[in-house]
């Protein structure tokens, strides 16, 4: 029988990452992701990732300079950049961006896995100066020169609001980065799998997964999990809001996910963090309008928040442009995507599954007159 949306249809095997959907347990190369986020960094994260272990000291600082040395755009992406519409969508922004910068780059189609790895560095790199630029530019700020040292978090808080960022914003920002970095085979890491195994080049891969992130099914969830709680506007509002858009069959944004039938570990993290933003910022409205919907959602339909949930309350706390949030989970992400790119490469075989055909047979072709 075949499963629509291929629901727990095991499509390959990896080691990046496993998912355990009735445990809500998640693990990164062996390691459980409540201990990663309580105890590692983004950077690190993303050598696991790529590498299959945990960097030591010297590995650690190598990979860290590799990636603050590739922060910079070269002036044709960034006059591109300048040369596009204000108003685009910055989800279209950063893949079409990420398309050119493939156009610069000499190993584009370069495909040893030393090449690839390369790239790898220099697309996570430059994801959050192409994001932090494109605010600036639509909004006539100056393009501030990334930092040489420090975070990605901390360096693309500091691109973007061209202030440095105070500790718990920057900490908040790199745990959110570890929480979204992998996911196993969701919608964008499949889609670069996909196209991966084709023997197209990374950036390919990697615009794809942009192109299948963005849809609010997958991660524009976020998005529009921070529209719902600005328009419902008031906890005291809460219980109604959900009442209707129940009885009108509508779904919310930020809950239900295809493979956890418990909690989303990611989850039990972001809505801390929105706990303790929330009452460092005396913004606790948020999170407080955010455990109501959490209590009514379960009560009424039985669906847990996903990661998508509580980040956006962080986001808007950390005071992001909330068209934004989807390319910072791209920024995170990208880390994921290459790690299975990297991983499909080295033991690759095309995929091509089938379809079970319902359309008509056996038609007779007439000529277009007598139509
Ligand atoms: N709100 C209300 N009802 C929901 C929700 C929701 N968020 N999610 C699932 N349901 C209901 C469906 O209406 C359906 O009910 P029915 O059987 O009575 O028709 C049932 O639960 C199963 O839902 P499906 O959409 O078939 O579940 P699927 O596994 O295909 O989809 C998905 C998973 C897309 C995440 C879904 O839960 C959803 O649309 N959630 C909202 C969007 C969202 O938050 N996406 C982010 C996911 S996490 C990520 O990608 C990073």
């Amino acid at each position: 029988m075949i499963k629509a949306g291929l629901e727990d249809v095991v499509a390959g095997t990896s080691s990046i990452c496993d998912v355990n959907g009735k445990d809500g347990i998640l693990v990164y190369q062996g390691y459980n992701i409540h201990d990663l986020a309580q105890n590692s960094n983004f950077e690190e994260v993303i050598y696991l990732l790529w590498f299959g272990k945990l960097p030591n000291k010297s590995e650690y600082a190598t990979f860290c300079k590799a990636l603050q040395k590739h922060r910079s755009l070269n002036e044709h992406v960034i006059n591109f950049m300048k040369s596009c519409p204000k108003d685009a969508n910055p989800m279209d922004m950063l893949r079409t961006c990420v398309s050119v910068l493939a156009l610069y780059d000499a190993e584009a189609q370069n495909s040893d896995r030393e090449a690839n790895i390369n790239k790898a560095i220099r697309v996570t790199a430059q994801i959050p100066t192409i994001i932090a630029y494109f605010n600036c530019i639509r909004n006539n700020k100056p393009l501030l020169p990334p930092k040489e040292d420090g975070s990605m978090a901390a360096n693309f808080l500091y691109m973007l609001n061209g202030v440095n960022p105070d500790d718990l914003s920057t900490k908040s920002l790199d745990i959110a980065l570890i929480l979204h970095a992998d996911h196993e085979l969701n919608a964008s890491t499949f889609a670069a799998r996909v196209a991966s195994a084709t023997l197209t080049d990374l950036y390919s891969s990697v615009v794809a997964a942009i192109g299948t992130l963005k849809g609010p099914l997958h991660g524009g969830a976020n998005q529009e999990v921070i529209k719902t709680l600005i328009e419902i506007g008031d906890i005291s509002k809460v219980d109604a809001f959900i009442k209707d858009l129940f009885a009108n069959h509508k779904k919310i944004m930020g809950f239900g996910h295809r493979v956890y039938k418990t909690e989303d570990p990611r989850a039990h993290h972001l809505r801390q963090m929105s706990k303790d933003l929330g009452i460092k910022l005396g913004q606790s409205k948020w999170y407080e309008m955010s455990r109501a919907i959490e209590e009514d959602v379960l009560k009424e339909k039985g669906l847990y928040p996903n990661v998508d949930f509580y980040s956006a309350s962080v986001y808007y706390m950390l005071g992001i442009p909330i068209d934004l949030y989807t390319p910072i989970f791209a920024m995170s992400r990208i880390s994921g995507w290459s790690a299975h790119i990297l991983e499909q490469y080295a033991n690759n075989r095309l995929i091509r599954p089938r379809a079970e055909y319902t359309g008509p047979k056996n038609l007779k072709y007439t000529t277009i007159d007598n139509r």
